[in-house]
This record gives structure tokens, C-alpha cells and sequence, in this order.
């Protein structure tokens, strides 16, 4: 039988994510190339250390809400294979935010533990910044398939719900971070992406009637099978303990 339009479609946008896949896995690497170009040629401005924090931060913010933008884009656009780029997403913001750490601890507070643990109890800045690294963390080290199959996937799932505390805390440190400059155009841009993807989510779980789950999120707490941790919500997943 003949396979009909939608589905041949739907066949050859799955095949040009998964071609553009990898290629969007390298451009991920693209800031962190420029910024060590322009180090190496003395292209950072007038205050590099700066430039290092402030991109590096930048980046990780933006791939965070572009990893939170996968699920609401994969189900408007009926786009499931969108499903395989959230991880590579997820853990490209954490690489940044880790550089953003390294380069505020080590070029800005030259690795004095003292002094960087005034700041977070000084600056609010700082100890939302750290905080949004801390929830961050286990996120980054549960990404792999092997943490997956070891939580189960409900355990895994509520695990990481976690993103979206990361993703309001670091809105609020940018904001925090540009409040002291009276400059909030940037971060209303980034608070308006948050705020839209936030809504989808309650929208999309509330339209499902999936409510309780959200929340609780327990194995027995909702109606459906856990879903696919990778965003696949179509089958539940097996695990095989063995080669089947
Ligand atoms: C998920 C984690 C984090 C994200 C997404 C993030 C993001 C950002 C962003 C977007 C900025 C503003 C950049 C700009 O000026 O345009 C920023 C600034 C900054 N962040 Fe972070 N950050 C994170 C964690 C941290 C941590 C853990 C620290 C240090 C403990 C930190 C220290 C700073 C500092 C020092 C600035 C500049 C603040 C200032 O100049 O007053 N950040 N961050």
C-alpha cells in the first residue's frame, strides 16, 4: 500500500533532523570556538574576564530555554525525532555554565574560596547563579542513558523536572545581574521566553487533565505509563538487562 502524504512528510522532516542532528551538536561548540579565537588574539574588549563571564552565561541561558523550547516545538509542529536534540541541548548550557563558574572563580576571584564565599553570601547575584548550578549538576549527571535505566523512568522524569527551577533561577540571576544596571531589555526578552514556555507546559498538562502528575509525578500518580525520558511520549520503554 501506497504511504500517504503526511506520512511521507512527516518520513522526511525525521530524516533532515536527524542529518541536521549532529551538525547542530558542532554549532553548539561555535560560541565557546569564538571566544577562545578572540582570547587567543586579544579580541575580548577592553575587559575580558567580563566578555568570558558575560558569554558564557549568555550562551548557557540560551540553550537552556532552547533545550525547555524541544517538547512545545516537537508536539506543535509534529516534529517527534526534535525529541533527540533536548539532551545534547541540556548538557551544551551546562557545559557553558560550568565555564561561566570557572571563569568567575578562577579569573575573577583567582580561586580564593574565602572570598567567593563572602560573595555568595553577600551578592544576591551570586547565590542565585550557584544556586541554579547546584540543581543544574544533577541534571547534567543523570543525562546519560545508563542513569536513566538505573532511576527507571518516573524516578528520572521527576528528577528532572528540576530544569524548570533552573531555568527560573537563572532568569532571576540575569535579571538581578542587569537590575543593578537599570537595563532590562535583554532579560525581559529572556523572562517573556520563559513565561511562554512555562505556560505551554501547565497549558499542555492541564488540557491532558495530567495535573496531579505534575507534581507528584509518582509511577502510580497519573493515568498514563511514564513516558519516554528523552521526550518521546509515544511508547512506553523497555529496558532490557541483557541483549533481548
Ligand atoms: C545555570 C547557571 C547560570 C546561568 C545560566 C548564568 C547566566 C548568567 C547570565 C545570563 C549573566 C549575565 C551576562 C551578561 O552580562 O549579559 C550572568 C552573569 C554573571 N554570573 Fe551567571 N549564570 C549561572 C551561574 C552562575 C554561577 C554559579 C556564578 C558564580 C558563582 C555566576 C556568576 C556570574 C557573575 C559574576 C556574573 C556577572 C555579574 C555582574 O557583573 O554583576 N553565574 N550569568
Amino acid at each position: 500500500m501506497a504511504a500517504g502524504p503526511a506520512y511521507n512528510g512527516a518520513m522526511s522532516s525525521t530524516r533532515l533532523l536527524n542529518f541536521l542532528r549532529p551538525l547542530a551538536l558542532l554549532a553548539c561548540a561555535l560560541p565557546l570556538l569564538a571566544l577562545l579565537w578572540a582570547g587567543q588574539h586579544d579580541r575580548l574588549g577592553s575587559n575580558p574576564v567580563e566578555t568570558l563571564i558575560s558569554d558564557t552565561g549568555e550562551w548557557s541561558l540560551r540553550l537552556l530555554l532552547a533545550t525547555l523550547a524541544v517538547t512545545p516545538l516537537r508536539k506543535l509542529l509534529g516534529l517527534p525525532a526534535l525529541a533527540r536534540w533536548r539532551r545534547f541541548l541540556g548538557v551544551w548550557s551546562l557545559v557553558y555554565a560550568l565555564l561561566h563558574f570557572a571563569a568567575y572563580a578562577w579569573l575573577e576571584m583567582a580561586l580564593d574560596v574565602g572570598e567567593i564565599l563572602r560573595d555568595v553570601m553577600t551578592r544576591p547575584v551570586i547565590t542565585v547563579g550557584l544556586l541554579a548550578l547546584a540543581f543544574m549538576l544533577p541534571l547534567g549527571a543523570t543525562s546519560f542513558n545508563q542513569a536513566i535505566r538505573h532511576l527507571g523512568a518516573a524516578k528520572w522524569q521527576r528528577l528532572h523536572r528540576l530544569v524548570y527551577l533552573v531555568a527560573i533561577l537563572s532568569v532571576l540571576h540575569f535579571f538581578l545581574k542587569k537590575a543593578g544596571k537599570n537595563d532590562f531589555a535583554e532579560v525581559s526578552v529572556h523572562a517573556a521566553l520563559l513565561l511562554a514556555l512555562l505556560g505551554w507546559r501547565v497549558h499542555d498538562k492541564w488540557r491532558r487533565g495530567d495535573f496531579k502528575g505534575f507534581f507528584s509525578a509518582s509511577p502510580h500518580s497519573c493515568s498514563h505509563q511514564p513516558r519516554h525520558p528523552m521526550g518521546a511520549d509515544i511508547q512506553p520503554i523497555v529496558f532490557h538487562r541483557k541483549k533481548p
